[in-house]
């Protein structure tokens, strides 16, 4: 049958005339009237499963969700964006992170050049530097082999390969370590340069604009660091220092050998560019083959978001279900739970992934939107986090819908360890569907002998949503496809809600009044502020011990 499209405004109203009748419903009765839920609401896509059966939706709900993705003008915004159009209009960029893990022989052009064979060239580059370290070809300036990797980097050319290269650490092959610092704060590089020395240490710049003063000022220290430590001459830190960026102007200021730069490109964003250059550190880590299936698996990602029709498409059903959340049922928030103490800075890194992304409340023609757009995303690993906030999941006040990710296999197995990891998570799904009822609390406490009064404490009210990705284990492929179908959730999010995913000029703001406030903290120098800034500043000068 092929039905009709609606317009925006019918399908919204649709929409909560049903959400009035869902609100009233109960997960654990659809179960129990349904035993056919999980396969009706279940998904593969190779070796990552998506149970989405677990949320408040019928296939009523899915119909009108469609219908929203339809209204929204999603097929077309997909095609412009994976074609190369400059869907980044407040920047007029291109946003073409799939055409780094196309395949080598795809062509796709932006401004006539074809973005892929760029792509594969500056990787390349990359890949070779990275075996060279990795076989101890290429050494430092006393000829002695590198055995640190340090990247300099924050927000986007930090957190993405810091969390791939923790969670493939399985996948680590050769000596190198490879080490991460982001802040400012000058604790972080002194922590990570008091084990390493000088001659066997090199440092990755990463900086998509190489102007970005927390990433220089780190270079520099690093730079004093090396030249504090030996008698070298000035030159002789060129064999320790490579850098990632589209600005080669400024890396060539820096002193940064060209052969040793590497190319970004400004139709990638900072926080979908762990798949370019900018994983330096991860190929370092795990490799040229590794980094590759990585990529294969962000593609084969790409291929099913481009191809799987709304009800079956993996982004699409994340994408559609946390808009009906966060825009029908008014939840504010959306909790990530990985359980893998690999993936311990996934939630980190899908903050920046998200809501640098979607914390927008402009439209892309520039007007204020009258509606929720990017709810807050936050979580930790799991089980701690069922020790630490759970309890606001269960007996809370709020909606809070979440995802669980779980490798059904580790790589680091500890006798029965894993089985247990696993069975939290899924107990965790489960108890948060079911809930406990007043009368199922009442004959536990009177089975056990103790007052029935209490009942009204134990009581789960249920129904909280959870969405749970299971997959074979973590490993180079599957990390790429659970990176890209988040990028893909994300996307499909922000053209629904009409804002533009790819810029970011919420962070400029701060970035310029630091600048001012830096040059008053030193000199005493007065610009305008208002009185709290004013009192601020003056507490820390009556204070600071120089
Ligand atoms: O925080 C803003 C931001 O521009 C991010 O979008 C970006 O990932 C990060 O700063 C780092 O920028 P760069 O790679 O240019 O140093």
């Amino acid at each position: 049958m092929i039905r009709e499209s609606k317009t925006m405004a019918k399908v919204l109203e649709d929409l909560s005339e049903h959400q009035q009748y869902i609100a009233l419903q109960h997960m654990r009765d659809w179960f129990e009237q349904d035993a056919h839920r999980f396969e009706r609401m279940h998904q593969k896509v190779g070796p990552l499963l998506l149970d989405y059966s677990k949320n408040r939706v019928t296939e009523e709900t899915w119909q009108l969700l469609s219908d929203l993705a339809d209204a929204s003008d999603l097929k077309s915004w997909r095609e412009a964006m994976f074609g190369g159009e400059k869907i980044n209009r407040s920047e007029a960029r291109a946003v073409l992170h799939t055409a780094l893990r196309q395949e080598r022989n795809a062509v796709v052009e932006v401004d006539g050049v074809n973005v892929v064979a760029q792509a594969y060239q500056a990787l390349d580059k990359a890949l070779d530097f990275a075996e060279k370290i990795r076989q101890g070809m290429h050494l430092g300036y006393t000829k002695q082999r590198i055995v640190d990797v340090v990247n300099l980097g924050v927000g986007g050319s930090d957190l993405g390969p810091k969390m791939v290269t923790e969670a493939l650490k399985s996948f680590a092959t050769g000596d190198v370590n490879v080490h991460f610092v982001s802040n400012v704060d000058g604790a972080h590089l002194h922590h990570v340069l008091e084990h390493l020395r000088p001659e066997t240490t090199l440092f990755v710049v990463a900086s998509k604009s190489f102007t970005t003063p927390e990433t220089l000022l780190n270079a520099q220290a690093a730079k004093a660091w090396l030249l504090a430590q030996t008698a070298w001459p000035d030159d002789a830190v060129a064999a320790h220092f490579a850098a990632i960026s589209t600005n080669l102007q400024a890396t060539a200021a820096f002193g940064i050998h060209p052969m040793q730069v590497f190319e970004m490109f400004d139709w990638v964003g900072g926080r979908y560019s762990v798949w370019s250059t900018i994983g330096l550190p991860v190929m370092c880590a795990i490799g040229r083959e590794a980094f590759l299936q990585f990529l294969a698996g962000g593609r084969a990602m790409d291929a099913h978001f481009q191809n799987a029709p709304w009800r079956e498409n993996m982004p699409v059903i994340m994408a559609l279900l946390g808009i009906w959340y966060n825009n029908f049922f008014d939840a504010h928030s959306h909790a990530v739970i990985p359980y893998d103490y690999g993936m311990r800075s996934w939630t980190e890194y899908l903050q920046q992934l998200d809501m640098e992304s979607n914390g927008k409340n402009v439209t892309q023609n520039n007007q204020p939107v009258n509606y929720a757009t990017g709810p807050i995303i936050w979580g930790s690993q799991g089980v701690n986090c069922q020790h630490a906030y759970f309890q606001l999941l269960h007996q809370g006040s709020r909606l809070v819908p979440s995802d669980f990710i779980v490798p059904v296999n580790s790589h680091l197995p500890v006798g029965k360890q894993h089985t247990v990891l696993v069975a939290n998570a899924l107990a965790q799904t489960e108890a948060l569907m079911r809930g406990k009822t007043l009368a199922e609390a009442q004959a536990e406490l009177a089975l056990n002998g103790q007052d029935i009064h209490l009942a009204a404490q134990k009581v789960f009210s249920g129904n909280q949503p959870t969405n749970t990705l299971m997959l074979t284990d973590i490993n180079p492929y599957t990390l790429g496809m659970l990176i890209a179908l988040y990028e893909h959730k994300v996307f499909v999010q922000g053209v629904i809600w009409r804002i533009n995913s790819f810029d970011q000029w919420g962070v400029e703001y701060g970035k310029v009044l630091a600048k001012t406030i830096e040059q008053e903290l030193v000199s005493g120098v007065r610009v305008p502020h208002d009185a709290s800034t004013f009192g601020l500043i003056d507490y820390y000068q009556e204070c600071y011990v120089s």
